[in-house]
């Protein structure tokens, strides 16, 4: 683009640098303006991406992994959220190691027709640095209403950049919910025979409600059985693989949140798929 009189575009410069068009100002005003109008009208609102993660059978590490994905987005100074669906799951607070931090929890943010009040909830959740966290206190209330799920995904969706839901292995309408609105959806699964058979029953479900559902196989493998053999048994695609990671267990015992340290196989694995799903560039070790 140049102004007339004072610069030349000239054609062999805008060859060289690749140029599709060549406007020259005040003429090619009216032009220019049309184009700004064109990219502004209806690009949509920047929306976070959304993951959810499930376990194949109890213990499988889901809850681990999500909590690892959501450490590492927000690592890559990505605005994140990390949703505790399960309301078995003892509350992901912990596995964070932010379980005395102060914030709004699950049954406070409910009212009695499941209605959040989108606005406040990122301000008022537990939060460090660019991480809040939506997760249970230690109370009775025991069920998700499905409306709090989607006015949080939407509120989330609007203010947020990432966010991983950890779900319970038995659906509930909630989880239903974060399911439809996940871009992603992993099912953890131990190399483990019994694992894959109680998998393909959670796979089957989960399947209904995400199109894009895939396997990370979680070692040790006592029988050998290998990672792509696990996703071709339950016939979906091999997303990443876990080796057991016994800092990661130490680090819990000590409130240490996984991944936070960006180094071993979870942190790697949570760097790959947060910047597959973002593009941001990833925050590897500290
Ligand atoms: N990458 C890992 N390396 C080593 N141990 C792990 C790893 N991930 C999980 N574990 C172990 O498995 C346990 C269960 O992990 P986690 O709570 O994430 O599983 P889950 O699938 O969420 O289980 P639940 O059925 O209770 O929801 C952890 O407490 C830890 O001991
Ligand atoms: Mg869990």
């Amino acid at each position: 683009m140049g102004r007339s009189g004072e610069l030349d575009p000239g054609w062999e410069v805008a060859e060289l640098i690749g140029a599709e068009h060549v406007a020259t100002l005040p003429a090619a005003e009216p032009w220019l303006v049309d184009r700004f109008a064109e990219h502004g009208a209806d690009r949509p609102v920047a929306a976070a991406r959304i993951v959810a993660v499930l376990g194949g059978r109890g213990g499988a590490g889901a809850s681990i992994l999500a909590g690892g994905l959501a450490v590492t987005a927000a690592r890559t100074r990505l605005r994140t959220l990390l949703v505790d669906a399960d309301p078995l799951g003892g509350g992901l607070d912990l596995v964070l190691g932010w379980e005395q931090l102060d914030g709004l929890r699950w049954p406070s943010l409910t009212d009695a027709d499941g209605r959040v009040d989108a606005p406040a909830l990122v301000r008022a959740l537990p939060r460090r640095g660019d991480l809040v966290v939506l997760s249970w206190d230690r109370g009775d209330l025991l069920a998700l209403p499905a409306p709090a799920m989607a006015a949080t995904l939407d509120a989330a969706r609007r203010g947020r950049d990432f966010v991983a839901v950890d779900l319970p292995r038995q659906l509930d309408d909630a989880a239903v919910i974060a399911l439809q609105a996940a871009d992603r959806a992993y099912l953890v699964v131990p190399a483990e025979l019994r694992a894959i058979a109680a998998a393909s029953r959670v796979a089957a479900t989960a399947a209904l409600h995400c199109a894009d559902l895939s396997v990370i196989v979680r070692g040790p493998a006592p029988g050998r059985l290998r990672a792509d053999e696990v996703a071709r048994a339950l016939g979906l695609p091999l997303a990443g693989t876990l080796r057991p990671e016994p800092a990661i267990v130490r680090g819990l015992e000590r409130g240490e949140a996984p991944a936070a340290t960006g180094r071993g196989p979870l942190a790697a694995l949570c760097q790959r798929i947060v910047a597959e799903l973002t593009g941001a560039p990833t925050a590897g070790a500290a």
